[in-house]
């Protein structure tokens, strides 16, 4: 099939590189002429793990092309995606869908003949509606349907996530997509995975519904978390014996900073919005954002305390700064929120993160930043683990010691085991662990 992609961000271009993988034909356009020149010299715009030999195979082998050229891009598509960005609107936390109801009518406006247009980005229930009205209004020669297919990809394992999903979901309200939808994922479909098809609200609701579950899910263990502190237990204990109970499963029940990237912060407040405009109240989700915002406030305090109630003057080496490891993507990362309150109050950053330094750098003036993990801690006050990378989690730690100018270790994500910590002479501190 020839498919269209359109955006080539985390999403589009890791479903772009999956699809011709599976043998589609596939072109992706962006309107940034920059990733596009990145894309076609041979470079991958952003850090995901094992995205730059998939494209390089699919290059190669004549299944995967980059323009910035709407009308070449969809050219002879059976099936366009739309994968642009839906960041928070700025003041009142809708989702703004600005650049999908811009990317629709540029498709509407340059189909070459009938295919289906496909809402990969994330967007609230009302969308293929409204997309679907822009078709209308735009009144191409051709038969042009709509469909709703979130994408659950994981940024950081994003290619395994897109080849061997739980479930597509898939929202049409037409033979021509439904058939056009399932040829698109019949290499998935001969895997077994479940192809659900259900109508478009539906389909639109489940992605939110999903991230805010999930959501929930973490601000549920990092409340837990904190009472462990107070009554001396241990949440990795508390995590590991609920999640042994299928009905809860043991997943996304790790406690730490707060969640962040880009898709939880903005996604639980447009299913928020959406509920306020239907009058639906999901008062959960309210809580789970308050108690998320709260959080790194918390995590703040958790470091002045580890240095002794005052943090002015002192130098603080942080250890990761992406939202999560894998990834170079810093929208919504708990450091961001943590590192400028430590600077408010006096202290002085050093960081070091394998991967999100170009990210970062413009994001938290007056960072220091360092090239490796030894160094961002030399003759610091306290050592701050933020993010979980695999190179923070074997740290020679002697040497970890020896270059603070204090043995104070603060674990936001329990990489390491508190009482080796203490026998090694770390003042250690980590979450739900007392
Ligand atoms: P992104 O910001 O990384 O990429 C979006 C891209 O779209 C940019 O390169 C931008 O230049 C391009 N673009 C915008 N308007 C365009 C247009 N008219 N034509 C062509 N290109 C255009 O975004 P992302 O993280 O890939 O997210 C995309 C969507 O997928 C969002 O709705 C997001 O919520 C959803 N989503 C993201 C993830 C994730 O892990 N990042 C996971 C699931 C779903
Ligand atoms: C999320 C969803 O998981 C994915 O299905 C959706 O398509 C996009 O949003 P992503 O944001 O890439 O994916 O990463 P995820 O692994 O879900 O982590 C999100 C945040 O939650 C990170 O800040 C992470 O550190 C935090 N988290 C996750 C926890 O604090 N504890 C956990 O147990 C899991």
């Amino acid at each position: 099939m020839r498919l269209t992609m359109i955006g080539t961000g985390y999403v589009g271009l890791v479903s772009g590189a999956c699809f011709s993988e599976f043998g589609h034909h596939v072109t992706c356009v962006d309107i940034n002429p920059e990733r596009i020149d990145t894309l076609n010299a041979g470079g991958i715009p952003i850090f995901e793990p094992g995205l730059d030999d998939l494209v390089k195979r699919s290059v190669s082998a004549g299944r995967l092309k980059f323009t910035t050229d709407i009308k070449e891009g969809v050219d002879g598509a059976d099936a366009v995606f739309i994968a642009v960005g839906t960041p928070s609107r700025r003041g009142d936390g809708h989702a703004d869908l600005s650049y999908v109801y811009e990317a629709a009518r540029q498709i509407a406006s340059n189909v070459t003949g009938p295919c289906v247009i496909v809402n990969k980005s994330t967007v609230p229930v009302g969308t293929a509606r409204a997309v679907e009205k822009i078709v209308a209004e735009v009144a191409p020669p051709h038969q042009v349907e709509i469909a709703s297919n979130p994408e659950f990809l994981r940024e950081g394992s994003a290619i395994n996530d897109f080849t061997h999903p739980d479930r597509v979901v898939v929202g049409v309200n037409s033979d021509f997509a439904r058939q056009t939808m399932r040829e698109v994922y019949r290499p998935l479909f001969l895997r077994e995975t479940p192809i659900f098809f259900t109508g478009w609200e539906s389909a639109e609701l489940i992605k939110y519904a999903a991230n805010s579950f999930l959501a929930v899910k973490i601000g549920f263990i990092n409340e837990i978390a904190d009472l462990c502190e107070k009554v001396g237990g241990d949440v990795k204990d508390v995590a590991k014996g609920i999640g042994m109970d299928r009905r809860i499963g043991d997943k996304f029940l790790n406690p730490g900073p707060g969640y962040g990237g880009s898709c939880f912060p903005k996604d639980t407040l447009a299913l928020l919005k959406t509920a306020e405009d239907y009058e639906a109240p999901v008062t959960i989700v309210t809580a789970t954002v308050d108690a998320n915002n709260n959080r790194k406030h918390a995590m703040v305090d958790r470091v002045v305390n580890a240095c002794g109630g005052n943090v002015s003057g002192k130098t603080i080496g942080i250890l990761g700064l992406t939202f999560k490891p894998n990834t170079d993507d810093m929208r919504d990362s708990p450091s961001l929120e943590i590192i400028p309150a430590l600077q408010k109050l006096g202290a002085k950053i050093r960081a070091y993160d394998p991967e999100g330094r170009h990210q970062a750098e413009p994001m938290l003036p007056g960072v220091e930043f360092a090239d490796g993990a030894y160094e961002a801690v030399e003759g610091a006050a306290a050592v701050v683990l933020i993010t979980e990378w695999n190179e923070f989690r074997a740290l020679d730690l002697r040497r970890i010691k020896a270059n603070l100018a204090e043995p104070v270790f603060v674990d936001l994500r329990n990489v390491y085991i508190p009482s080796e910590m203490r026998e090694l002479g770390f003042t250690y501190s980590s979450i739900g662990r007392s």
